[in-house]
């Protein structure tokens, strides 16, 4: 096997846990009783989106889409599109996408523009991180876990090139650009 860089903890499993309560929590305070539908964006936020589902206790849908950008490199660049749409009508509805990572603000503005066209009732962003040093493109962010540095993030469901979303810790790797 090639060699890899080794993942150093940036927040623990047990931060990680007090963070998701906390995003829970505001989350009920909010959404209770408006059955929302819940759009994760794959594959980042599938475990994210395990784990906040299980601590909201009311009635709401779970959704995934694919978006993809040219390139595997660290940055998002060229043109997105999304390859597995959505099979629920948006129309009407209240939406809170969940991202795992926010960086340039590209992919998540592409996409809440295209949700925002379907005319939904309210339309929410949470994510898991955020990297503000990144941005290139503003981002309201409406549920915020952690604020990262200028690092490649890893673990919880994040990879880099496919490698380490096993990783229960939210950690970063030193890589090239
Ligand atoms: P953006 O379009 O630059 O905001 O990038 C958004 C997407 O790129 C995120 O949803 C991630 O899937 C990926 N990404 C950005 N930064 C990182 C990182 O540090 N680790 C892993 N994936 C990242
Ligand atoms: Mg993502």
């Amino acid at each position: 096997m090639s060699s890899q860089p080794k993942p150093q903890i940036l927040f623990t499993r047990q931060e990680v846990k007090a963070t998701v309560d906390r995003l829970a929590a505001e989350i009920r305070e909010d959404y209770q009783g408006k059955h929302p539908l819940l759009i994760g964006v794959l594959k980042g936020s599938f475990v994210f989106m395990a784990d906040l589902i299980r601590l909201l206790d009311f009635p709401l849908e779970v959704e995934f889409i694919t978006l993809s950008s040219y390139g595997r490199g660290r940055s998002t660049r060229g043109e997105l599109r999304m390859v597995k749409g959505l099979h629920t009508e948006v129309k009407g509805r209240h939406i809170l996408v969940v991202e795992d990572i926010v960086d340039t603000g590209h992919t998540i503005s592409f996409l809440l523009d295209y949700l925002g066209k379907k005319k939904p009732a309210s339309l929410r962003l949470c994510s898991l991180t955020d990297k503000p040093s990144r941005r290139q493109i503003p981002v309201a962010i409406d549920y915020l876990g952690f604020t990262v540095p200028d690092k490649f993030i890893v673990g919880y469901g994040i990879d880099w090139d496919e490698r380490f979303r096993y990783l229960p810790d939210i950690c970063f790797v030193e890589v090239e650009d």
